[in-house]
């Protein structure tokens, strides 16, 4: 954990408006920019090198560097050291989760075949859940959220209450990447705790944004991304709780519980821990800053162009509903890839918030479930904030907005921008 010296140190590191490449950088969902801490905990570990298996002293050293940068990544999430299991991110840890439970459960009782899955998981949830179909026989079936993308415990309850000995695993977000949706995770996960059903939670967008107390009864497994707070893409992490079973998806040296064999990354869980430290020093303060900012910038956009809807959660009261980092719009009329290309080429760093598959720009399947027509869900743009975002960022944006929509507006909704190449 950090010294008192160390607070004092970072914790009043100047901010800067964050212009990477020469842009306003708000696409902080999809990577944070790597935070000095993390580039000098991750370059000492690589000059100072070593296997942490090893069991000569460059070994040893490594493994100390590795085993400080589990306790801490465990202290910040509230378990034990025992139950952070590295891997390569939050895809490989989703993966880890979803498929490892299932396999440990049907394996247990055959009759465990239902994945219930809410409707707005991310694609490394949901694809590994349609692989357990297409491969293991599984039966996925989705929870619905409503208009805000909220997941209704009432429907979890209804479904586990239908023959509660068919149920393998449940699996929720704890923030949605697009619109930010924060799921009423304690409620869910004690359901799942009532019927003896594991609960899995990808916290990728939470962890670093708010506190994830992951110790919380019914929590069986957290994914966790160090790229998404401020570390190099490549680290993460599985939270496995102590009594949870598990089968490996990869197998080799048997590693970390023999959960994720594979060469333990000492680097790159050092530059984990550093960025996780730094982004979650005074992370109350900092997530009612970037709240308010968040705030100035979802009244602006509504005010520079009135005909914007904002998706997600409305939280000015700063209940915690919604990340504190991001606010999503859709604009009638215009394509989502269009206001990103000409936001792009006016300086800022967007996204409409979902990924195209092939490089076909899709409706959200997330906007979709929360009720969109294909039409609107296609007018999407997401801007999401991080530690260096400031005031200035967000007025240049406003500053920008009702060109950009009109010009976004005229190109129609083909995609086309005959300004741009
Ligand atoms: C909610 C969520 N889950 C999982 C992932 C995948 O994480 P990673 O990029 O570390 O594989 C992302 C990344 O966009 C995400 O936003």
């Amino acid at each position: 954990m950090p010294t008192p010296t160390d607070s004092q140190n970072h914790g009043h590191r100047q901010r800067s408006s964050v212009r990477r490449s020469g842009q306003v950088y708000l696409d902080h969902a999809a990577t944070h920019p790597t935070l000095p801490e993390a580039v000098e905990a991750m370059v000492g570990q690589l000059q100072r090198g070593g296997n942490p298996s090893a069991i000569n002293g460059t070994g040893r050293a490594a493994r100390r560097v590795l085993e400080e940068s589990r306790d801490t990544i465990a202290q910040l999430l509230n378990v034990d050291p025992v139950e952070v299991v590295f891997t390569s991110g939050g895809t490989e840890a989703d993966n880890l989760a979803v498929k490892g439970l299932y396999g440990q459960r049907h394996a247990e009782d055959p009759r465990r075949t239902r994945v219930v899955i809410s409707a707005i998981e991310h694609p490394a949830v949901t694809e590994s859940a349609q692989w357990l179909a297409a491969e293991h026989g599984a039966a996925v079936e989705f929870l619905d959220v409503d208009a805000q993308g909220f997941v209704d415990p009432h429907h979890l309850r209804r479904l586990l209450e239908h023959d509660p000995d068919s149920v393998a695993l449940v699996a929720v977000m704890w923030a949605n990447n697009e619109v930010g949706t924060i799921e009423p995770i304690q409620d869910l996960a004690a359901i799942c705790h009532e019927f003896g059903v594991p609960f899995h939670t990808d916290a990728v967008q939470a962890f670093g944004a708010v506190d994830v107390d992951a110790s919380q009864p019914g929590i069986s497994t957290v994914a966790i991304s160090g790229h998404k707070l401020g570390a190099p893409v490549g680290s993460g992490a599985l939270v496995v709780g102590r009594s949870v079973k598990l089968t490996s998806t990869n197998h080799g040296g048997g590693q970390q519980r023999s959960l994720r064999s594979g060469t333990l990354d000492a680097a790159g869980a050092a530059a984990f821990a550093a960025a996780a430290r730094t982004v979650t020093r005074d992370l109350t303060v900092e997530a009612e800053r970037l709240a308010t900012l968040r705030d100035r910038l979802i009244r602006g956009v509504l005010q520079a162009v009135p005909q914007a809807v904002l998706r997600g959660p409305q939280d000015f009261d700063h209940v915690g509903t919604r990340l504190p980092n991001n606010a999503h719009f859709t604009f009638p009329g215009a394509e989502g890839d269009s206001l990103l290309f000409l936001l792009d080429a006016a300086g800022f760093a967007t996204s409409t918030g979902s990924a195209c598959s092939a490089g076909v720009p899709r409706p959200s399947t997330v906007l979709l479930a929360l009720g969109l027509d294909e039409d609107t869900a296609r007018g999407a743009q997401r801007f999401t904030l991080g530690h260096g975002s400031t005031d200035d960022d967000v007025d240049a944006l406003l500053a920008a907005l009702p060109e950009v929509y009109a010009r976004a507006k005229s190109a129609g909704m083909a995609g086309q921008v005959s300004t741009l190449h």
